[in-house]
């Protein structure tokens, strides 16, 4: 027998995960499944909409800087009205839909109408795409702790907490940050070593995810080529050294000191 909250649910706001299709949770690929309609997000992979049923309704609302896309409050109507017209709605987020993933608002808006709403976690970006190249966020004796966040506040300037942040060891994991990369190196280079490794992953655990490594100190040429409409994760912290980039370059450096 369907518990009442089950059945009275409309929505479900589904974490999608960082990218790779098979990242998503069973339930929210569940969602998918029994979904009549699906709302998505740009940096939701597809791929997973192929599970959806074959007469299901999928609309693209976007949100991905400089591209088409609708705006919070329109993507709020939306729902309401899906919620109201269709059985079971998806609203498919990428990574996890409470890491900046403005679940709330949607949730508040339909609750405002009585539309009860259900959230599926998702596996966050901010852990997985780190994960998916080697670089833990904690480590026993080299780091205690992580701190997740924004470069970007709805003001448009830096966020206080990235000069907390800075001024802490926590690993620093900061999104929405790549066209501001040197701005925000400049800020935590006032507080940390010029040494300290940093890496910038874009379209982390997909085919083509890259990663580009250096220290604060280096970060110039580094990052001159990268491809500044990617979004990306940039991490910040000694656990960062556990790539293999830098692993290489430590054997080089043993290699040739014997030469
Ligand atoms: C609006 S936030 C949403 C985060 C999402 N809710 C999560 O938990 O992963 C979007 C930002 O997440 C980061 N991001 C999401 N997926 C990513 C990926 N596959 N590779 C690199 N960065 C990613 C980027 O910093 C991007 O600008």
């Amino acid at each position: 027998m369907k518990s009442k909250i089950e059945k009275q649910r409309k929505v479900a706001l589904v974490g999608a995960g960082p990218g790779r299709e098979d990242l998503i949770t069973i339930a929210g690929l569940r969602e998918i499944q029994q979904a009549d309609v699906i709302l998505y997000d740009a940096l939701v992979n597809p791929r997973l909409l192929n599970h959806a049923k074959a007469e299901a309704q999928l609309i693209y609302v976007g949100k991905r800087s400089g591209k088409h896309s609708l705006a919070q409050n329109e993507i709020n109507i939306l729902l309401l009205e899906c919620a109201l017209t269709q059985n079971r709605v998806a609203r498919l987020k990428g990574g996890d839909p409470f890491v900046f993933g403005r679940a709330s608002e949607e949730i508040e808006y339909l609750e405002s109408f009585g539309i009860s709403v259900e959230v599926i976690p998702g596996v966050s970006s901010a852990i997985s795409v780190p994960a998916s190249q080697g670089i833990p966020l904690t480590k026993r004796g080299i780091s205690t702790s992580f701190w997740v966040m924004t470069a970007t506040t709805k003001e448009g300037g830096f966020s206080n907490d990235l000069i907390l942040a800075a001024q802490s060891s926590a690993t620093m994991v900061i999104l929405m940050g790549v066209r501001k990369i040197h701005q925000i190196v400049m800020l935590v280079k006032d507080y940390r070593s010029g040494l300290t490794p940093i890496a910038l992953i874009q379209n982390g655990t997909l085919p083509e995810e890259s990663c580009i490594t250096a220290t604060l100190n280096s970060t110039e040429n580094a990052f001159e080529t990268i491809d500044k409409t990617q979004p990306g994760i940039i991490v910040i912290g000694d656990v960062v050294a556990d790539h293999t980039s830098f692993y290489d370059e430590e054997i080089q450096r043993v290699l040739y000191s014997y030469i």
